[in-house]
């Protein structure tokens, strides 16, 4: 297996000052079925958390919702106090009423619960990375984006994110807080969000990926794709993955597993150097199939 270090895939620095190595980890699928309860096996998903750090992976997304609570919960008794500097960055903001079920809920005042609960758990003094895991159509944008402000005047958040948003929300919400990351789902086949990719890359705003490994089915359906993965000796997903990275620099993917092996696969594709002109291929099919 090619070097497993995460710092291979160069750094970015969150916010202006809060510098992680681009290649992070996603803590969802640490959970059950449905994101729901307790995972199919928790020492294999503890084993996988431990060696995060070990990966240099430095940068791990989480949220109160994961579980909920699990997700959290877990890395608080797995990694606190974070030797070694891991940045943990969480999100707020979504009920959960049952398995794969997530209302929104942008009410000040559960945002502000959401944070305090999530310190707890975390075992933080201050959240590094706060996002809005969405934001509420029901409840006024001025009181979420409001209290967001106010939380990080306070010291509870160091820097503050959205998820799922355009570019008028990012135009919206800087109004009131300097928005430091956003999370839209995005990879080789999704590109939707192409235009906040390129808002992000020009204002030196953070952009999370998430389902970045979607792509990898590709495979079965381009026979370009299949060469370049065969070429490099790599796997369809850590093709995925050095795609996202050499799309900007801005880019934070964060694959999500709760395997041991998994995760040294994916940590696997920093060391994946893609030529330029592979790089454009994987776009064009990439594009084509989306
Ligand atoms: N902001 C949002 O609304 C939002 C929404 C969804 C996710 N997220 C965040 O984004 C992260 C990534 O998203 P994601 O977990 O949905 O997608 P992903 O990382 O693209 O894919 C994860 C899925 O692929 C599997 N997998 C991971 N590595 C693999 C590998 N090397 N080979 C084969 N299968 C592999 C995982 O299962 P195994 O556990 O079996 O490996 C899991 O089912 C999440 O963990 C979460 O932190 C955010």
């Amino acid at each position: 297996m090619a070097e497993l270090n995460a710092a291979l895939s160069g750094t970015f620095a969150i916010g202006g000052d809060l510098t992680v190595n681009r290649l992070g980890f996603g803590a969802m699928r640490i959970t059950g079925q449905g994101i729901w309860g307790d995972p199919a096996d928790p020492a294999e998903a503890r084993a996988t958390l431990a060696r995060v750090p070990e990966l240099n992976v430095d940068f791990i997304d989480t949220a109160e919702s994961y579980g909920p609570y699990v997700s959290e919960e877990m890395i608080g008794e797995v990694l606190a106090p974070y030797a070694g500097g891991t940045i943990i960055a969480t999100k707020g903001g979504l009920t959960r009423t049952g398995p794969g079920e997530w209302p929104p809920l942008g009410r000040p005042e559960f945002l502000r619960q959401g944070v305090m609960m999530s310190l707890r758990r975390l075992k933080l003094e201050r959240i590094d990375l706060w996002q809005l895991h969405r934001i509420d159509p029901a409840t006024p944008r001025a009181e979420q984006f409001g209290v967001i402000a106010d939380m990080q005047k306070e010291g509870l958040i160091r820097h503050a994110g959205l998820s799922e948003v355009s570019v008028a929300d990012i135009e919206e919400a800087s109004k009131y807080f300097k928005v430091a990351t956003v999370q839209n789902h995005y990879n080789l086949t999704n590109r939707k969000s192409e235009d906040v990719l390129d808002y992000c890359a020009a204002n030196g705003i953070g952009f999370i990926p998430w389902y970045p490994l979607a792509g990898g089915e590709l495979t079965k359906i381009s026979e370009a794709f299949g060469q370049i993965v065969s070429r490099y000796g790599a796997t369809p997903s850590q093709i995925a993955l050095a795609w996202v990275l050499k799309r900007s620099p801005v880019m934070l993917p964060i694959p999500g597993t709760g395997k041991v092996a998994h995760l040294e696969e994916n940590v696997a594709a920093a060391a994946i150097d893609l030529s330029d002109e592979d790089f454009a291929t994987l776009d064009a099919v990439g594009k084509a199939a989306g």
